[in-house]
């Protein structure tokens, strides 16, 4: 199993054009070049159709950015956890505002991807859904209010509560998961005062995939993270 080793820095493709068919490989491969060069645990989340090119292409970790509760067969369109095992991702995002699942859905894809011995990182779109979704003992929890991801408007500054309060339910539901953040970070800034709330880490998106230099901007934002 790729341990996804904290503090992290996960980058979410998302579908976003730069990073689609080859471009996933591409800004892997920034993102692995920084992540050797700074010594900071970066993973990455490409388009589902690139996940196999990417994982033999880089060393960080790959991340799938959904699953389905379904066995392999006869599942036309689906996404099995056994494919992501085939394809050598490290583990998947589960849950993302943009992509929700039933919880019940949560619990069992939690525990079958524990089955595969790969990582689970749940979102949640705010503390009571933290919450609720850490008794599942997932590897992470990433909190991401959606009416502030693309924004630029980092929840680490808009609403630091919801990391702080966030971190400290999941710790009593669970002493198993992390807490990450995500939504609207986009700055070095943004990321230390996330660190500074109790995540271990941070989801980012449009702030590097969007951006005019994303080594640059991984770099910003992996600098606080180096231990
Ligand atoms: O999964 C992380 C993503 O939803 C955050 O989006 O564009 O605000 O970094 P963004």
């Amino acid at each position: 199993m790729t341990k996804l080793n904290t503090p992290i820095l996960v980058i979410n493709f998302k579908n976003y054009p730069r990073a689609l068919g080859r471009g996933a490989i591409e800004l892997s491969k920034v993102a692995e070049k920084v992540s050797r060069d700074l010594s900071v645990s970066i993973a990455v989340a490409p388009p589902q159709p690139t996940l196999l090119s990417v994982a033999n292409s880089v060393d960080i970790p790959v991340l799938a950015q959904h699953v389905d509760d379904v066995r392999t067969g006869s599942t036309t369109g689906y996404i099995p956890i056994e494919s992501l095992s085939r394809a050598g991702a490290a583990g998947s995002i589960i849950n993302h505002s943009e992509h929700k699942i039933p919880h019940e859905a949560v619990v069992r894809i939690v525990e079958m991807l524990r089955e595969y011995g790969l990582t689970s990182v749940v979102c949640a779109s705010d503390v009571s859904e933290a919450e609720a979704l850490a008794s599942s003992e997932p590897d992470f929890i990433a909190v991401e209010p959606p009416e502030l991801i693309g924004t630029g408007r980092a929840v680490s500054k808009v609403s630091p509560e919801v990391i702080s309060r966030s971190v400290e339910m999941v710790s009593i539901r669970s002493s198993s998961t992390t807490v990450l953040c995500g939504a609207g970070i986009v700055s070095g800034e943004d990321v230390s005062a996330a660190l500074r709330l109790g995540a271990e880490g941070v989801l980012v998106a449009s702030g590097i995939v969007k951006s005019d230099d994303p080594e640059a901007k991984i770099r910003e934002m992996a600098m606080p993270l180096r231990l």
